[in-house]
């Protein structure tokens, strides 16, 4: 019983030693299977992976400023990377991964950021109504 319970926790385990990578994997994974396509290439002027002169300002607008503007969609950019099922998470941590390349430090954001990040799609939402 013993060896059994043993291999129980060990994703816990795993889980718990590695989920800060996690979250750095699955920003990676979401990067190539949603924006890599227009990011990658650069299609419509779409701010190259890589493009550090073109990164640079945006980078400078700041992670919660960025993020929501990117999430709600903005100029060519389409909301939510054009994928109707990501999360502000998703797409905050896949945005990470493609600063971080570009010539930016950004960590995964934790759950204060996120909230000011939604705060920041909520308010793009209510300057439309208007
Ligand atoms: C259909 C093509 C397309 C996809 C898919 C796409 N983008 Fe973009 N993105 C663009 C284009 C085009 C721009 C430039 C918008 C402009 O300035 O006109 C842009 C701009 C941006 C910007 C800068 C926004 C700003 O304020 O200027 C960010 C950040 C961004 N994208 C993040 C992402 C992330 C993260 C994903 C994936 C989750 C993604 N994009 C998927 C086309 C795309």
């Amino acid at each position: 019983m013993r060896f059994k319970s043993f291999f129980f926790a060990l994703p816990i385990l795993f889980c718990a030693a590695f989920s800060h990578l996690a979250s750095a994997q699955s920003g990676e994974n979401t990067y190539k299977q949603v924006c890599a396509n227009c990011h990658g290439a650069g299609v419509l002027n779409a701010p190259k992976f890589g493009d550090k002169a073109k990164w640079k300002p945006l980078i400078a607008e700041g992670q919660v400023e960025l993020t929501g503007h990117a999430y709600f969609g903005v100029r060519a950019m389409p909301p939510k990377g054009g994928n109707p099922n990501l999360s502000i998470e998703g797409f905050a941590d896949a945005l990470v991964y493609m600063v971080n390349n570009s010539g930016g430090n950004w960590k995964s954001p934790d759950a204060k950021t996120i909230a000011a990040i939604n705060k920041e799609v909520e308010a793009r939402k209510a300057g439309l109504k208007k």
